[in-house]
């Protein structure tokens, strides 16, 4: 783990290269080709009233080891925890180098209040101070990147056509990202810098083939709709609401996961140990490991989505347009929900065994969370 966090994705391009040239039978074809193709993944997310943003994370996280870099965490929500969790989840995951970019307007030390349904809990904050760390430790929220000068910063650096972006929470960012001039990190505009850079886009928000979801509308759907009907600069997948609304998770995380782990606990303390929906966490999924996962199908042959001035969205089957798809389930909503149990206890267990390897120790280390 310590590796990993203080040489970040330079050590998975050796890492990965000594497997491939050490250990396959075909070591002198495989050290001659081409730099192995690692994914780049920037995710946008808006961690704050649902905690399946948590396990996305986690899952993020997770996979940036081999195939998988993860870049850097954008958060769209303008909490002060949000980011400061954010930031204490990249951490406890290896990732304490991964930069957290927040939004422009001024950060508030909002925590959330269920005053939908008056039966979720708040655990960003909680988080947020437990497991302080990473590039924003507690108390250092305000020195998060601005998210569109991170955007541009990374993208920038990234291989041509390397990066997919998960966007799992509100489009503002995005928006922004899409207006953005020639800076002082890249002289393409927002638009010629997605085009350069992207592979694809995955949103989670909206329904399919329509609908009128969260995402969307909650919070400026304007915004929504500038990212939505103006990104043709990549190909883009959505996760609509229906494809993680009957998907739940994280039962098996509370129950069997190990107890200091600040996902773990999240979802206890937002769900008082039940499960959640998995909007975010699928996405995540199809954002690291996409069709090959075998969980997911294109609803979709051709056409492009399109969001109205308050949130709504319907599919245009136009047949000019090919690469933009919606996403179905290939396998149950029961079979999903096993496999992204069995990722997140995957993820939080090797977290907790690289914690014990690296400080020597025999117990969890600091920040007990207790037998809950
Ligand atoms: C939020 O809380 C921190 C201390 O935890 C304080 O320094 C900061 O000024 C607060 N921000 C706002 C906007 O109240
Ligand atoms: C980006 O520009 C569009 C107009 O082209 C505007 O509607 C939108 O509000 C802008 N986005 C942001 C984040 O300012
Ligand atoms: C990032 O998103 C926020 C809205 O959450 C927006 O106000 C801000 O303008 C965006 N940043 C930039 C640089 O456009
Ligand atoms: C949405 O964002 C745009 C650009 O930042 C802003 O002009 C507009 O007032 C915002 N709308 C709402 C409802 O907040
Ligand atoms: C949480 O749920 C698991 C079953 O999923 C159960 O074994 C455990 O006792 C529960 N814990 C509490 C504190 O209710
Ligand atoms: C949103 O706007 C669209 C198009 O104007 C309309 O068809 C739809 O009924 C509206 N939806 C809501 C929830 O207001
Ligand atoms: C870390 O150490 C604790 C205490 O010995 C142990 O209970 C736990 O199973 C270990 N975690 C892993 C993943 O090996």
């Amino acid at each position: 783990m310590l590796l990993r966090a203080l040489l970040g994705c330079v050590f998975l391009f050796v890492l990965r290269a000594f497997s491939l040239s050490s250990n396959s039978h075909d070591a002198v074809m495989t050290r001659f080709s081409a730099t192995p193709q690692i994914k780049n993944l920037i995710i946008d997310t808006d961690l704050f009233s649902d905690v399946d943003d948590a396990g996305a994370l986690l899952l993020a996280a997770a996979a940036s080891s081999t195939d998988v870099c993860l870049l850097a965490v954008n958060v769209n929500h303008p909490s002060s925890y949000s980011a400061l969790a954010a930031s204490a989840i990249l951490a406890h995951y290896g990732h304490a180098h991964v930069p957290v970019g927040r939004v422009r307007r001024p950060l508030t030390n909002e925590t959330f209040f269920d005053s939908w349904f008056f039966e979720l809990g708040e655990y960003a904050s909680k988080v947020a101070f437990h497991w302080s760390g990473g590039t924003l430790p507690w108390g250092h929220a305000d020195d998060a990147w601005d998210a569109v000068s991170l955007y541009r910063k990374v993208l920038s650096e990234a291989d041509d056509q390397s990066v997919t972006i998960a966007s799992i929470g509100f489009l503002e960012n995005l928006s922004g990202l899409l207006n953005s001039t020639a800076d002082g990190y890249s002289s393409l505009n927002g638009r010629a810098l997605i085009a350069a850079k992207v592979e694809e886009l995955v949103i989670m928000g909206g329904g399919y083939p329509s609908g009128y979801e969260y995402n969307f509308w909650g919070s400026n759907a304007s915004l929504a709709a500038h990212v939505v009907n103006n990104w043709d600069a990549s190909p883009i997948a959505y996760s609509g609401y229906e494809l993680g609304a009957n998907v739940r998770s994280g039962a098996r995380l509370m129950a069997e996961g190990p107890a200091a782990d600040p996902v773990r606990a999240a979802y206890i303390y937002h769900t008082y140990n039940t499960s959640r929906p998995s909007w975010d966490p699928l996405t995540v999924l199809y954002a690291t490991s996409g069709l090959a996962s075998g969980l997911f199908e294109y609803g979709n042959e051709f056409g492009y989505n399109h969001v109205t001035e308050n949130g709504s969205n319907a599919w245009v089957y136009d047949d000019s347009v090919r690469n933009q798809h919606w996403l179905k389930l290939k396998v149950t909503e029961d079979a999903a929900a096993a496999e992204l149990e069995r990722r997140l206890l995957e993820g939080a267990r090797a977290a907790a065994k690289d914690d014990n390897a690296s400080l020597g120790l025999n117990q969890v280390p600091g920040r007990h969370f207790g037998d809950l």
